[in-house]
């Protein structure tokens, strides 16, 4: 668990999105100059973690998507209906900046996201995950139990079944 209180809610446009420094610039240009678009335009919704309740410590987006039930490994396929397509709820990112990497705020983003989307009432097979590399992103998500699409190492998914549900409200503390 985190060392430090944050608390998790929806991006707002009140916030300063310009200090943050995951060390990506990819995932730090998305959240300074693309997510508000995407979040208007309904194609993305963007969670916050606030440090102090000003400062943006990390941040993950979910939006729904699907899997080819071809792509899942065997012995999970068959445990599903012949669809073509199985629904799932997709982390397009997840970033924590510099100042709080290591002390648990990325592990507890991922489980805020897992508990968002297990609490939808729109069903979804899965929580899946891009990975933007194979040594620090896709290690630290199967470190947390995902597991990769059958030849698409960088794509992971958690069956949402699997994940313990914890009653939650509102904004929530990590
Ligand atoms: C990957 C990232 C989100 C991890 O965040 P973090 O806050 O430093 O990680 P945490 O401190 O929450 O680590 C939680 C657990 O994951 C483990 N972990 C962290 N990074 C890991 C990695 N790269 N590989 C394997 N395990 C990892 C930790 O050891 C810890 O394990 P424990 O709970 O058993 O003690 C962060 O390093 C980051 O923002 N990286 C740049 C962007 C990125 O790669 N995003 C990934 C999605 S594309």
């Amino acid at each position: 668990m985190s060392r430090a209180p944050f608390l998790v809610a929806p991006l707002d446009a009140a916030h300063d999105r310009t200090a943050f420094n995951s060390g990506s610039e990819p995932l730090d240009r998305y959240l300074r100059e693309v997510v508000t678009q995407d979040i208007r335009r309904r194609v993305t919704a963007c969670f916050m973690a606030l440090a102090g309740g000003q400062r943006i410590a990390g941040y993950y987006t979910l939006a729904s998507a699907s899997l080819l039930l071809a792509d899942l490994p065997a012995t999970t396929a068959k445990k599903l209906p012949r669809y073509p397509t199985v629904p799932v709820i997709r982390m397009g990112r997840l970033a924590v900046d510099q100042a709080f990497k290591g002390q648990g705020l990325g592990g507890a983003l991922l489980a805020d996201a897992l508990d968002r989307a297990t609490r939808s009432e729109i069903a979804a097979y899965a929580l899946m995950v891009d990975a933007k590399d194979e040594v620090v992103a896709a290690a630290f998500y199967r470190h947390h139990g995902f597991v990769a699409l059958s030849g698409l190492p960088l794509t992971l998914f958690l069956p949402l079944a699997t994940v313990n549900r914890v009653p939650k409200n509102g904004h929530q503390s990590l």
